[in-house]
């Protein structure tokens, strides 16, 4: 009887053990998968930070200053480049470009686009990059803020100037998109686009998109 007892005994033992060795093997598996995606879900859900998404650098540039400043940003973040293109063009000489683009300003004119972005809607986060024309955005940027929806995306302003700063553009692009999220945007001088990478990487750390 006492052989039986112990049997019976050594029989459950063994059963438990077994059981507590496959839950916890299927334990151990859970928690590491957790912790696999952990930190996926804490970048997600990290409310100051835009690095996750798709990134989309459009830009408009006559001669050459945002351009670089474009390209500057991409080897940062990389993303897209596109460049901002309407299909009317402006005169070589800076005093005629000036005129005409006083009178386009004056007459809220929207020129025509000459080039669209493929898959916008894929793209979470957008650079939006311009020369200042008359305290504020060419008519061109214009077109291609109105002609895109920008609901639920992030907008990151960028410009070059020749001593206004980023002007009324800023306040302009908040008023254009206002389902957007519109972040602090930088102002480069025309004269420095080309060596202003510093200045390019401080701004991109501090608004939480450098790599
Ligand atoms: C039509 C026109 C208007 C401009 N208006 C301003 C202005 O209001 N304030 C300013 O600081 N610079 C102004 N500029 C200078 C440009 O913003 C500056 O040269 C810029 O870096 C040019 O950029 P891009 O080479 O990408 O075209 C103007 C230039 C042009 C051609």
């Amino acid at each position: 009887m006492k052989k039986v007892l112990a049997l019976v005994t050594t029989l459950i033992m063994a059963f438990t053990l077994i059981g507590c060795g496959g839950n916890g093997g299927s334990k151990t598996k859970t928690e590491s998968k957790a912790d696999v995606a952990a930190p996926n879900v804490s970048n997600q859900v990290k409310p100051d930070s835009v690095k996750t998404g798709k990134i989309l650098i459009a830009y408009f540039s006559k001669t050459g200053n945002t351009k670089s400043v474009a390209q500057e940003i991409q080897k940062n973040v990389g993303g897209d480049l596109f460049e901002i293109k309407t299909t009317n063009t402006y005169p070589e000489e800076y005093q005629a470009a000036t005129e005409q683009a006083k009178t386009e300003k004056n007459n809220k004119f929207r020129p025509q686009l000459a080039t669209q972005v493929a898959d916008f809607a894929s793209y979470d986060v957008i650079f939006v990059g311009y020369p200042i024309w008359w305290g504020t955005m060419p008519m061109g940027v214009f077109s291609f803020l109105e002609q895109n929806n920008f609901a639920g995306k992030t907008v990151i302003p960028f410009c070059t100037h020749g001593g206004s700063g980023l002007g009324d553009s800023v306040s302009e692009i908040k008023k254009t998109l206002p389902q957007a999220n519109v972040l602090s945007g930088l102002a480069v001088r025309g004269s420095e686009a080309g060596k202003a990478q510093t200045e390019i990487a401080n701004w991109l750390k501090n608004i939480g998109m450098a790599k």
